[in-house]
């Protein structure tokens, strides 16, 4: 038996919070049934010889919402599910149950990047090749981004963010991870990775799309639920709570109790529910315009929230523009790119210096980059340093800030700013993930929103501070034109 196989006292540990159901027989699997009895008693109702045949079946491992989806024959099953529910380990079961079924088997592999298809979706704890015992696992061949079966069937990975990549092929079966955080760039067709997902299973007599994700409100999702509404037998969602899953490590569930407990979030990132509106969260959906940026006469500056205290913070890294009006009231702001690295959920801060820097050179010149605004709660002057030192970053003028208030404090003004038509957010840019943040976190949420802060560091300078104009925190801006800003400061170091 394998190690994943968990034992009474465990499930005795777990740690089941108020809001938990009580786990029952009819939700577990076999797997955990079985480990309820003695050897003894278990030997009555399977012999060893029975286990280890079935010990890498689904039918065996997953639980019954597990297999409902695994068992489903929808075009589009969709596990829309919390943290930690199994998604993965459900998806895995699919795609081996798939490529066995029939030899020839074609089978697209998608996720949000590259890494997460290799690193969550095939080699991660529950990926496919964990869901095999030691003589039957496929063949992965990263270099040719292929997973092989002795059968002839195949798997092949792709990445959300290379649409076109998706464009031709055609497959039996995809698999589909995260939906909801897909970067939904379209290729030169128009169409997104989803778009070419849902064209590209078209081979044989059933093609078939299984999706895993947690549900955030994003339109992709929404369409998901609308469709599964109005074409039930067409597309089927498969819900179900972290807390169904008794493998999971007491600190897990209660990290995300702690980030999640108690908010609206909890629903959708522990219980899997889409929750459409955020009754406590700053900003609304509506409050998030979108128009067009003035192609001249802006002052572009970089808000930079590092995230250094945290393992698993990412950095946000904001881009926005302000008109420079006398009046403050008149000024107007766009956000213009969200530059946050989504693959660095580390916190080394030569890698979110690069970006900061290229985002810089990129809304300016290399010799006239835009400014950066970071905090410096954190890091201190080390926020400066590593920005200096990083390529290019010499000429990057960099303004420290340091928050004294809370964030919800700090962005009221910013929300304000929203609400009059003063803010907005560039037009056919994709700025889901901050407006996900702004529309999600609340005072009390246990987690960090990294991106609405970088944002709400580069506006305030820019639609809050009653500075004279053209000055940004010890900086003045000599000059602004659609290319070049110059920058001086009363300071020697800036
Ligand atoms: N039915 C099961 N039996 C035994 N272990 C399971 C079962 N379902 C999930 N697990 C284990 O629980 C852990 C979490 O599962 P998995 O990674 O599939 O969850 P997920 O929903 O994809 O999580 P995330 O929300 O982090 O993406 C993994 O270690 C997995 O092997
Ligand atoms: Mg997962």
């Amino acid at each position: 038996m394998s190690g994943r196989r968990f034992t009474r006292s465990q499930q005795r540990r777990r740690p089941l919070t108020l809001t938990a159901p009580e786990l029952h027989l009819d939700q577990m699997s076999l797997a955990e049934r079985l480990s309820l009895l003695s050897d003894e008693e278990r030997r009555t109702v399977i012999t060893d010889d029975d286990l280890l045949r079935i010990s890498f079946d689904a039918d065996f491992w997953c639980r019954p919402s597990q297999l409902e989806a695994v068992n489903s024959d929808a075009w589009i099953t969709a596990v829309v599910a919390g943290r930690g529910f199994g998604k993965n380990f459900a998806t895995s079961y699919w795609v081996k149950k798939k490529a066995q079924a029939y030899p020839g088997t074609r089978i697209a592999l998608v996720a949000r990047t590259v890494a997460d298809v290799r690193d969550t979706m095939i080699q991660g704890p529950s990926g496919i090749l964990s869901v095999y015992g030691p003589d039957e696992a496929p063949e992965y061949v990263p270099s040719l981004r292929k997973i092989v079966w002795p059968n002839g069937s195949m798997a092949m990975t792709f990445s959300s963010i290379e649409p076109s990549q998706l464009r031709g092929p055609s497959f039996h079966y995809i698999a589909v991870d995260e939906l909801a955080s897909w970067r939904h760039v379209a290729d030169d067709s128009g169409a997104t990775s989803w778009d070419h997902v849902k064209i590209g299973a078209r081979l044989g007599r059933k093609p078939q799309i299984f999706v895993a994700t947690t549900p955030k409100r994003h339109k992709v999702i929404r369409d998901l639920f609308s469709l599964a509404r109005e074409e039930p037998d067409r597309v089927k969602l498969v819900g179900g709570s972290t807390l169904e899953n008794a493998t999971l490590s007491e600190d897990y569930v209660r990290n995300l109790l702690e980030m999640y407990g108690g908010t609206a979030l909890e629903a959708q990132e522990i219980f899997g529910k889409l929750v459409l509106v955020v009754e406590d969260a700053l900003w609304r959906e509506r409050d998030i315009r979108r128009l067009p940026p003035p192609a001249t006469g802006m002052l572009k500056l970089v808000g930079v929230d590092p995230g250094i205290k945290t393992a698993g913070d990412a950095t946000g890294i904001i881009v926005v523009a302000g008109t420079l009006e006398e009046d403050l009231m008149q000024r107007q702001m766009w956000v213009l790119e969200d530059f946050t690295d989504e693959e660095n959920l580390g916190t080394s801060p030569e890698r979110w210096a690069a970006r900061a820097v290229q985002a810089a050179v990129k809304h300016g010149t290399p010799d006239h980059p835009a400014i950066v605004v970071a905090e410096k709660n954190q890091g201190g002057e080390m926020v400066r340093t590593v920005i200096k030192q990083s390529p290019g970053g010499e000429k990057v003028p960099v303004v420290l800030i340091h928050a004294s208030v809370d964030k919800a404090t700090r962005a009221e003004p910013i929300l304000m700013a929203y609400r009059r038509h003063r803010a907005w957010h560039a037009e056919g840019v994709n700025l889901e993930m901050l407006e996900d943040e702004m529309t999600s976190w609340e005072k009390k949420s246990g987690w960090s929103p990294n991106r609405m802060d970088a944002m709400v560091h580069a506006a305030g300078p820019l639609l809050v501070d009653d500075k004279p104009l053209r000055q940004v925190g010890e900086l003045r801006v000599e000059t602004v034109d659609p290319n070049l800003i110059v920058v001086s400061s009363w300071r020697k170091q800036y």
